[in-house]
């Protein structure tokens, strides 16, 4: 369980603890350690079940409760204390944090707050090194041009990754007037991202799996609007929240882009931890790439996550080559997805996902390796992308652009 926290919460409210309890529960980031209703037993809570984070609730008598954070800091320096409270004093929250809180969390909770608290707790916990970082990883799948293949990678690395049983995975559809993820998984969705946009701030972790259709690979999804004019419901904030709310709950998420760029896009493209910029290699494709990275070097932080993904390389109709393609775009080939068109076309058709339908196939086989190494912190992607360029037989299947 190196991917999880295990947390201890201390509450004299029974009402209030369960509240919490319930949420943390949902969280495939916790291990709920254990729990208390008095405070000064705690301490002794803490030494003896040794948590990463101990959440404290400092309303039902704060003074106390400071204390406690005050003599954790001491007696377990290595449990990061959370503080929950429904006050929005500007004292208290001075003394939490000088008391040694390592994040002050207002009532009621907001999940998006939570998950983002414990990620930065354990960006910081003692000893992590290169460890898999807790909390979701979230794929946005975008393309340089329609019809380049998002769809087809996004689903097919979501089943991929489903097939692990440590992985929780969640797709959405946000190209929201003609996505056709739905039609990938031959599924008819009870629920679409309106309906869970709508009610985001009602859900709980349980409705929310049951709002998403589940396929048979164990993949969730979440599809677009059934009617067009629904699209303009959704608004930049909702998508935030239901983003919060996901990663809350699925250790993977991909999300699968419009060609629009809208500003639901750019929620995405901005929540995300890999953006795979999908690309072949002709010219209006790498013009594109170009174009899209010059857009999302205003946004802080986002070209440092793009990483181009060449499909259906190995075509033969005149593509550019390899060496050409990187000189253009100004950046190395990540990854290189083979051509397969009468594979892509079948399982596209039978609603059945690569992995079930051509698990041996070379495309396949290069979608799992991809979902593998995005995946694996331990490998560098400075190694791939030169096993890549040079073409040297490794691991990575490598399959050779002509020149
Ligand atoms: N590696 C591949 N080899 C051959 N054909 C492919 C490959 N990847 C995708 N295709 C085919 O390309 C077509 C477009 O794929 P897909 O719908 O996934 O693209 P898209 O970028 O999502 O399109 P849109 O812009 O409509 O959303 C499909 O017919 C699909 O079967
Ligand atoms: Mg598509």
């Amino acid at each position: 369980m190196t991917n999880v926290l295990r947390l201890a919460i201390v509450d004299p409210s029974d009402s209030a603890r369960d509240g919490l309890k319930t949420m943390l529960l949902g969280l495939d980031m916790i291990w709920l350690e254990a729990e208390c209703s008095r405070y000064e037993f705690f301490a002794d809570v803490v030494a003896q079940t040794n948590p990463d984070i101990g959440l404290i609730s400092l309303d039902a008598d704060p003074d106390k409760a400071l204390k406690l954070v005050e003599q954790l800091g001491m007696s377990s320096p290595n449990c990061a204390i959370l503080v929950v409270s429904g006050s929005t004093d500007g004292t208290l929250i001075l003394r939490a944090m000088r008391a040694g809180a390592k994040e002050f969390l207002p009532k009621p909770v907001r999940i998006e707050d939570l998950v983002a608290a414990l990620e930065r707790v354990s960006d910081r916990r003692p000893g992590r090194g290169d460890a898999r970082k807790a909390g979701s990883a979230v794929i946005a799948v975008a393309g340089a041009t329609g019809g380049v293949g998002t769809t087809s990678i996004a689903v097919n690395l979501g089943c991929a990754l489903a097939q692990d049983p440590k992985n929780s995975v969640a797709l959405v559809d946000l190209d929201l007037s003609l996505g056709d993820a739905d039609v990938f998984l031959d599924t008819i969705p009870d629920y679409t991202l309106v309906d869970v946009a709508q009610n985001v701030t009602r859900l709980d972790f349980a409705l929310l799996k049951r709002s998403l259709t589940k396929h048979s690979s164990g993949l969730f999804l979440l599809p677009r609007p059934v009617q067009l004019e629904d699209s303009k419901l959704i608004t930049p904030d909702d998508m935030q929240r239901v983003f919060g709310l996901l990663k809350a709950t699925f250790t993977h998420l991909i999300l699968d882009l419009s060609k629009g760029y809208t500003p639901l896009d750019m929620v995405a493209l901005e929540a995300a931890t890999h953006v795979l910029l999908v690309t072949q290699l002709d010219l209006p494709c790498l013009r594109n790439v170009v174009r899209l990275l010059q857009s999302f070097g205003e946004v802080p932080g986002l070209k440092d996550k793009v990483k181009v993904i060449v499909n259906r390389a190995g075509l033969d109709n005149g593509q550019i080559g390899l060496k050409k393609a990187q000189e253009t775009i100004g950046r190395e080939i990540y990854w290189q997805l083979p051509n397969d068109y009468r594979t892509m076309v079948e399982v596209r058709n039978n609603g059945v996902p690569l992995i079930e339908q051509s698990p041996k196939a070379a495309i396949t086989q290069s979608i799992i390796q991809l979902g593998l190494t995005l995946c694996d912190h331990e490998k560098s992607p400075d190694d791939l992308t030169d096993s890549v360029r040079t073409g040297k037989k490794s691991w990575i299947p490598f399959f050779g652009a002509k020149k």
